[in-house]
């Protein structure tokens, strides 16, 4: 089998089939190094943790991770909603960074010899329509080719994969954002818990990585340029949209990464095409507000290798239901984000009236237990759905 693509997705699939005994081999476009650079999210849900340890990922996970019991939004600049998610669901998140995580993938796939070819150039997908597709490449100059049973898209947005599909088959669903998130690394102690904000001047968010690494974010407009934003001028930003006793939690340092990030949801439909099936950002992206980007990437995977394990001991039921049970739960994730953002956010134009309607969803969201309860089945994640057989 080829994964195009090693970013969580692709190593963590590759990860599973190999520990069940299935010859896979993983093409990446970028080095090692670039990979384990990017600064990604760091929000799991249980389900993820349950995943990760249930495939031998958890030992760095569980000794340096963060467990959260709450959800915490700051609203009108003096308010705090405290959502218990432990209370309300009996369910808990676990703070780890994405960078850790490729990193505990990466490692893993030393241990056990399993094939990630880095700097692989010009991957393309050939007859995925037949039983017998094929995956050409460029490697330190020299062409290859490799014939398989099945081609896994885990190539991100920005991917090849999901264009093999005809245009005819696939359908596809955007919405963009008319803000983007900036966001900081510093070396200073983090804000204790996830702490959100909606605010007149626009979102914040107070999240971690490890105990003396806080990760901080701002909306900030689609034109801005990391140029424009000096750490002073952050901080005054984020501290402005926090009330005082959250703004007495932090001690401002140096950023040591500055990025912006532009607001999407986006799916393609559906997840497979003859031999080659879709997995995480090649299929689907959501706005970050629901912490939801990586944990769908683990879903698609949890499900796909459950049911590419089961053909390979003959029974082919589950992989024809992957596509559906997987676009269940992205759908779900995709509307969760949406309804997050929209509740969060300061957009274009916003009346008083509608900066009042949300306020107004916040007080309710504070006085009922129902809909803490709601907010918070989402946000630490449904179960995950068996892929059942026909
Ligand atoms: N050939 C080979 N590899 C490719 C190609 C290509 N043509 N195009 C992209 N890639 C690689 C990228 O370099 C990247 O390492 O595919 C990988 C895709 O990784 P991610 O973008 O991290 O996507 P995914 O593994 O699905 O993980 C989803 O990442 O973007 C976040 O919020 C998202 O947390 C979520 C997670
Ligand atoms: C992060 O830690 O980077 C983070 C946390 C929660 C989010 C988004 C990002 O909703």
């Amino acid at each position: 089998m080829v994964i195009v693509g090693g970013g969580p997705a692709g190593s963590l699939l590759l990860h599973i089939l190999h520990n069940a005994g299935i010859d896979a081999i993983v093409l990446e476009r970028q080095t090692r190094d670039y990979v384990l650079g990017r600064i990604r999210a760091g929000v799991l849900e249980w389900g993820t943790v349950e995943v990760l340890r249930a495939n031998g990922l958890g030992r760095n996970m569980d000794a340096e991770g963060h467990v959260h019991d709450t959800i915490n939004i700051a609203w009108r600049g003096s308010e705090l909603l405290t959502v218990d998610t432990n209370l309300q669901m009996g369910r808990q998140m676990m703070g780890y960074g994405q960078t850790r995580i490729q990193k505990d993938l990466y490692d893993a796939s030393d241990a056990v010899g399993s094939e990630i070819v880095f700097e692989a150039d010009d991957v393309a997908i050939h007859d995925i329509e037949t039983e017998a597709p094929w995956v050409t490449y460029c490697h330190n100059g020299v062409n290859e080719r490799i014939d398989c049973d099945y081609v896994v898209g885990c190539d991100g947005f920005h991917g090849i994969s999901r264009q093999t599909i005809p245009k005819s088959i696939r359908t596809e669903y955007l919405k963009e954002y008319p803000f983007g998130w900036l966001g900081i690394l510093a070396e200073t102690p983090p804000v204790p818990y996830l702490l959100y904000a909606n605010h007149h001047r626009g979102f914040a968010l107070c999240s971690s990585r490890n105990p003396m690494l806080a990760r901080f974010y701002v909306q900030c407009e689609l034109t801005d340029s990391v140029d424009d934003w000096s750490d002073d001028r952050f901080y005054e930003e984020l501290t402005a949209r926090l009330p005082a006793d959250q703004v007495a939690l932090i001690s401002p340092a140096p950023s040591i990464e500055k990025s912006i990030a532009p607001l999407r949801s986006y799916v393609a439909e559906p997840l497979r095409h003859g031999r080659l099936f879709l997995a995480g950002d090649a299929a689907h992206i959501v706005p970050p507000t629901g912490a939801k980007g990586l944990n769908l990437a683990v879903a698609d995977v949890h499900y796909l290798s459950q049911a590419l394990m089961a053909v390979y001991a003959g029974n082919t039921s589950g992989i024809n239901r992957y596509s559906d049970v997987a676009l269940r739960r992205v759908w779900s994730a995709v509307r969760f984000s949406f309804w997050m953002t929209n509740l969060l956010h300061r957009f274009p134009g916003q009346t008083a009236f509608e900066q009042r309607t949300q306020e107004q969803e916040l007080r309710y969201i504070s006085s009922s237990p129902a809909a803490q309860q709601s907010l918070a089945e989402q946000y630490t994640g449904l179960p995950f759905e068996t892929l059942g057989a026909d």
